[in-house]
């Protein structure tokens, strides 16, 4: 039998356990909960920037467009209820993941993703089916509802489930599935968007039922996370569960001592949203808030979102624009598969202050290419090779993003809230997440046409202030069992001032550990 915890460099425990087949597969099919987001940040751009769809839907957008062949290029698709259409799902989103909080507590995590998948499911035939922008807007509430259940529980699950060893491999499960999610809409838009009859559109939004499918039907073979089942009152099934997960020859019984310890704590709760405002989860809530807020103020969805449109307003023909998405589209999917082979391993920090620095570079690289050609008149010419300049810059951009912000920007909120504040922390993180995607997604268009390159250069401003912020406030997580993580916070220059010693209840080995200098401990009895 392996043994018991042994103490690692960031002062906490580490439990045996290895990545066995069961874990594996149980976190790739929570993770295809990604696909439903990433589909759907895909989808919207490569449909607004199709003729049929635009006559149909919105006429103006159409017109001006075929206007802007003479006129300003910054502004051919500044339109608001065109911008309402990409973001009216982030707002359902936003709110239903408050509801999702409560379901992913009290009845578990895999009911949330279930409820998620099946509300998808309804958004994306009622797209498909689309007569007019109410029936979109309306199917684009669903989706949202659905996107906001998924993202609230899933990084969640695997972060539950996942060995702390192997936790930022298995969590990035899900931003994978989100990129590949973007990658097969850009795909499938390149292919619809041939379809002469002008139905395409239909097929593209229609498609968002497959990821969909797989979700809901997956999340029904899913057996809860030992965290969530102790937590409801099922002991004995948890400790199962744990066994299971962990594989059958290792010794569970300190770290499920320690899950029940975190889930006495949590039974003391009442309020999680109350509590959650606590002097003692400072460190937490300010994470929760900002670390979404950065991420999508890293401008990263004017990529994902309006590709195709920004890459037609630099002048790229129709098709060309649509094939960049699916360039940019397949770098976000290889660059995350960096971050979940080094996370681990590198730890989060230094993947957060390299990809930042590339991010700051590769904007002012693609301000100062736009200004050079465009100024601010908006009226130009790119020649080919120049373009390929600017792709090769944004496509550097995507890159930095995805090993650093993309994944993290999931991961490190799931890992850092303990048990009794995990569901409410979520939410507060999904919830800025699309409150800020929802805004970049209302605005860029305009932005785009009042800022003009410039908005290249706002979003390299945030960056840096977002990369000094995390190398100043955020501490290395990595490696870390979840339900410890009040060490990291404690042992922090800045942080440590709003926990009090008696806060720091991590279960009894430990504080035997720390007396025996860090020594392995003894298999809890
Ligand atoms: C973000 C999305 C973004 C995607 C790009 C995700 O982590 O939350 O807003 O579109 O990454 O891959």
């Amino acid at each position: 039998m392996a043994g018991g915890a042994v103490v690692n460099t960031s002062g906490a425990k580490d439990y045996p356990g290895r990545l066995t087949l069961f874990v594996f597969f149980t976190c790739v099919v929570a993770a295809t909960g990604g696909l439903i987001f990433g589909y759907d940040i895909g989808i919207s751009g490569g449909v607004t920037s199709m003729d049929p769809f635009l006559k149909k839907f919105f006429p103006e957008v159409f017109r001006k467009k075929q206007l802007a062949a003479k006129n300003n290029q910054y502004c051919k698709y500044d339109n608001q209820l065109l911008q309402t259409f990409t973001s009216s799902l982030y707002l359902a989103a936003l709110v239903s993941s408050f509801f999702a909080a409560t379901v992913t507590r009290v009845l578990g995590r895999k009911w949330s993703m279930f409820a998620g998948g099946l509300t998808f499911l309804i958004g994306a035939a009622l797209n498909g089916a689309a007569e007019n922008v109410a029936m979109l807007i309306i199917g684009r509430i669903l989706l949202g509802v659905g996107v906001g259940f998924a993202n609230q529980s899933v990084p969640v699950y695997l972060s539950e489930m996942a060995p702390a060893r192997l936790r930022g491999m298995l969590n990035i499960g899900f931003q994978l599935m989100i990129t590949i999610g973007i990658l097969a809409a850009a795909l499938i838009n390149y292919g619809t968007a041939k379809i002469k009859a002008g139905w395409g559109w239909r097929v593209s939004l229609a498609l968002a039922a497959v990821p969909a499918g797989i979700i809901t039907l997956g999340s029904l073979f899913l057996p809860d996370t030992p965290n969530s089942l102790i937590e409801r009152g099922h002991p004995e099934a948890a400790e199962r569960m744990l066994q299971r997960i962990r594989g059958a020859d290792v010794d569970v019984s300190e770290e499920y001592a320690d899950l029940v310890v975190a889930s006495e704590e949590s039974k003391l709760v009442q309020h999680p949203w109350r509590n959650i405002l606590r002097r003692k989860y400072r460190a937490q809530l300010t994470m929760a808030i900002f670390i979404p807020f950065f991420q999508q103020l890293t401008g990263i969805n004017v990529i994902m979102f309006y590709a195709p449109v920004l890459f037609d307003t630099l002048g790229f023909k129709s098709d060309a624009s649509l094939m960049s998405a699916v360039i940019t589209g397949l770098v976000n999917v290889f660059a995350t598969l960096v971050s979940i082979f080094t996370v681990d391993r590198l730890g989060r920090r230094k993947l957060f202050l390299q990809g930042g620095a590339q991010m700051i570079v590769c904007q002012v690289v693609v301000g100062t290419l736009i200004a050079i050609k465009f100024g601010t008149s908006g009226i130009g010419d790119i020649p080919k090779g120049y373009a390929a300049a600017v792709v090769l810059f944004i496509c550097l951009y995507v890159a930095g993003f995805a090993w650093s912000w993309g994944p993290l920007g999931w991961l490190v909120p799931s890992e850092i809230f303990p048990l009794e504040i995990r569901p409410a922390g979520q939410s507060i993180n999904v919830s800025v997440n699309m409150l800020f995607t929802f805004v970049i997604a209302q605005a860029f268009l305009t932005m785009l046409c009042h800022m003009k390159f410039g908005l290249f250069y706002f979003f390299a401003g945030w960056v840096v202030i977002m990369t000094v912020f995390i190398a100043l406030f955020l501490p290395e997580t990595k490696n870390v069992p979840i339900e410890e993580m009040v060490l990291v916070w404690k042992s922090h220059w800045f942080w440590s001032r709003f926990i009090a010693d008696e806060d720091v209840h991590v279960g009894a080995h430990h504080v035997q550990m720390a007396a025996s200098g860090g020594k392995p401990a003894a298999a809890a009895p």
